[in-house]
């Protein structure tokens, strides 16, 4: 069947059948969608300052559709005008109390933001999230949120979704030292800093995303890092603020990667605009730099709200070879990208080891699992143990016939490697790809040749 534009995304149950396409040409995509992290964090900001804010060129997924649809539960009018979104902040304390269950879907982020601007209400709230979330745990949010002083009830399984939140207002500052490594885990702490009256603090164990910081310090709230410790000083409230949001590096990558494993004789460049390149995200390109890809960044430049942005640019390189990936803060700088390095290291001479990244097993899947089956689908040999992967790469794929387990990244990891082979293959389960990234099939189909095939 025709291919489903950008705006709808895939049918929520679908199966792609993929093929590599044999012409060679350069590949341009003129935008990525705007960022997921960023987008969240900026609407959720806006939402609880006061006055109005446009968030531009935001993602429009079903991440983000469960997002918006939470904080409108919570009374905030939120308007869509193509990819911007105008959000009419209600200030810290003016949100209202909703008239059923919060259902935040499949985001982990937002689930974390939002309870922590539950907490500082003087209502109580009830959250759910669908089946994958409500499997990952909450328990290290849930804990400090507690010690800040609002009251928290596990609904079903001890520790997840869903739970009952009743807000304390003003919360109690707490210094805090990260339990887990996790950006969310940090932003939610931060995000209830807000609420407390005094300076909250919190050590994170390795460098991980920052956007929450960049973000706060345009909004001009009072924060400061310094090292591994973030102070932020809460109560006050805030203005709302206009956000342009970088494309995503995490979507790019899986451009840049169908690129980095085609065929060389079919390779021309590939030129990705707009994409945010903030170093704590963007481990994923130099370790495909390091494996002997040509890739630049071109027309840097710094938004207002602090993050950067380039144009990537590549050329074909030499023959890629295998790379070592360890180290908290390298695997938090590409967190999310781990699948697809995994799935390149396939196409590189010899083993690539992938280590510190325990962290895998909480994400939607336990995707060091997933990611290994997959591989190994497509005949790649690969062993994992709790916190590391071992590729054995350079040798010949074979098609495969491939589940996603209902986890966005890994059905556009599955997809990315059989855009790489000449028969075709088969991802099955496909429809979370709306979670992130609702255009991947239109853009992955300048690689290769693309059915859409209905489950039911
Ligand atoms: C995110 C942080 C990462 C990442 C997730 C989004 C965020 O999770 O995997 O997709 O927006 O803060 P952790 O912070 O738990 O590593």
């Amino acid at each position: 069947m025709a291919l489903v534009r950008n705006r709808v995304g895939l049918p929520a149950k679908c199966d792609l059948q993929i093929k590599a396409k044999r012409e060679v040409c350069s590949f341009e995509f003129h935008s990525v969608p705007g960022d997921k992290s960023i987008s969240q964090r900026a609407i959720v900001l806006n939402a609880i300052a006061e006055g109005k804010g446009t968030v531009y060129n935001v993602l429009r997924s079903r991440d983000i559709e469960s997002c918006i649809a939470i904080l409108r539960q919570l009374g905030v009018t939120i308007a869509w005008n193509g990819d911007d979104l105008s959000v009419h902040g209600k200030g810290l304390r003016g949100l209202q109390a909703p008239a059923g269950r919060l259902e935040v879907g499949n985001t982990a982020t937002s689930a974390r933001l939002i309870l922590s601007v539950l907490a500082g209400q003087s209502f109580a709230a009830e959250l759910g999230g669908n089946a994958l979330l409500s499997a990952r745990p909450m328990d290290w949010v849930v804990q400090p949120l507690t010690d800040m002083g609002a009251v928290i009830e596990y609904l079903g399984t001890k520790g997840c979704l869903p739970l009952r939140i009743q807000g304390a207002s003003p919360l109690s500052p707490i210094e805090m030292e990260a339990t887990v490594f996790s950006a969310q885990e940090k932003s939610a702490l931060l995000f209830a800093g807000l609420y407390a009256e005094g300076i909250t603090c919190y050590r994170q164990r390795c460098q991980s995303r920052d956007h929450t910081e960049r973000l706060m310090h345009y909004f001009g709230i009072d924060i400061q890092s310094d090292n591994d410790v973030t102070f932020l000083k809460g109560g006050k409230a805030f203005s709302a603020k206009d956000v342009m949001v970088p494309g995503d590096l995490s979507s790019a990558a899986f451009l840049l990667a169908a690129y980095a494993i085609r065929r060389a004789e079919r390779k021309g460049s590939l030129l990705i605009k707009g994409v945010g390149v903030n170093p704590t995200r963007s481990g994923f390109t130099g370790l495909l730099a390091e494996m002997g890809l040509h890739l630049t960044l071109q027309a840097e430049a710094e938004l207002i709200s602090g993050e950067p942005i380039a144009d990537i640019y590549c050329t074909p390189g030499t023959r890629l070879s295998s790379v070592l990936a360890e180290g908290n803060g390298r695997i938090q700088s590409l967190i999310d990208e781990v699948p697809l390095l995994a799935a390149v290291s396939a196409f590189a001479e010899g083993d690539t080891v992938i280590r510190d990244c325990g962290e895998l097993r909480d994400k939607d899947t336990n995707r060091i699992q997933t990611t290994a089956g997959v591989l190994r689908a497509f005949g790649v040999e690969t062993s994992c143990s709790e916190d590391e992967m071992v590729i054995h790469g350079g040798r010949r794929l074979s098609p495969a016939i491939v589940d996603s387990c209902g986890d966005h990244r890994i059905a556009m990891t599955a997809a990315v490697l059989a855009s790489s082979l000449d028969e075709p293959s088969i991802i099955r389960n496909c429809g979370c790809i709306n979670v992130s990234y609702p255009g991947f099939v239109e853009d992955l189909s300048q690689f290769a040749d693309i059915d859409v095939l209905y489950a039911e």
